[in-house]
């Protein structure tokens, strides 16, 4: 295992101190909460809690259905006690870009239906300002082209089509993605994400604004959990 796999691998586990016995559970997507949803699967088979989860993706979902975590339905579940998730940055506020998977507006419904959100993550995610991972947008596939437009008059760099036009991303929506390079500018992520959801076909942007509560991060030298003040967890 590499040294980023083992701090993935440290984070995922230890986020699931939040978890407690009965706990309907928001699955999210990605290479590192994949080890939060295998630890799942261990604390349910040796420690015998009961647990269902939600998945944000067809991914998340084979793998929990692989581990034998009992699933629920989005529309069934009703409120949700606990999401974890994985993110590509985060800022002090615990503000939050995802969707490098292209999962995004799974996770963000899910993460909304939560009582409160847990990230994990290696201390390479966290940032000042966000931006420097390029924003994914999630849009009708019938509009992608008028939608980067759109996002190009508030993008100071490339907005461009993920897969590109001959082969684009799928996402489990059958939308496409806009992978939007703001660089570290994103000062103000409410703003900017109204006036992207603004956009006609728009399906979602990746900016992950007031949900987070903690951020489970892995360093070299340690795990440490940062619990945002005044969010849900603190
Ligand atoms: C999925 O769409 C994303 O939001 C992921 O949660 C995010 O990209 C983090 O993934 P990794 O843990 O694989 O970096």
């Amino acid at each position: 295992m590499t040294g980023t796999e083992s701090l993935k691998e440290q984070a995922g586990i230890a986020a699931c101190q939040f978890i407690t016995d009965g706990m309907a559970l928001g699955l999210g997507t990605g290479s590192t909460v994949r080890y939060s949803i295998i630890e799942i699967a261990r604390m349910i088979e040796q420690e015998g809690i009961e647990v269902a989860g939600v998945p944000t993706s067809e991914d998340t979902r084979q793998l929990a259905e692989m581990l034998g975590i009992p699933l629920l339905e989005i529309r069934d579940a009703g409120s949700l006690d606990l999401t974890i998730d994985g993110a590509d940055e985060f800022d002090q506020n615990f503000d939050l870009i995802k969707g490098g998977g292209g999962a995004l507006t799974r996770e963000k419904i899910v993460a909304l239906a939560s009582e409160a959100m847990v990230v994990v993550a290696d201390d390479s995610k966290q940032v000042s300002t966000l931006g420097a991972f390029p924003l994914p947008v999630e849009v009708d596939g019938m509009a992608w082209d008028s939608v980067r437009d759109g996002i190009s008059d508030l993008c100071p760099g490339p907005v461009a089509l993920r897969g590109g036009e001959d082969e684009p991303f799928v996402t489990d929506n059958r939308g496409y993605i806009l992978d939007c390079s703001f660089g570290p500018t994103i000062s103000n992520p409410l703003d900017l994400e109204s006036r992207i959801r603004a956009i006609d076909g728009v399906v979602e942007a990746g900016l992950f604004v007031g949900i987070c509560d903690a951020v489970v991060m892995a360093s070299q030298d340690e795990v440490s959990t940062l619990v945002k003040p005044g969010g849900r967890l603190g």
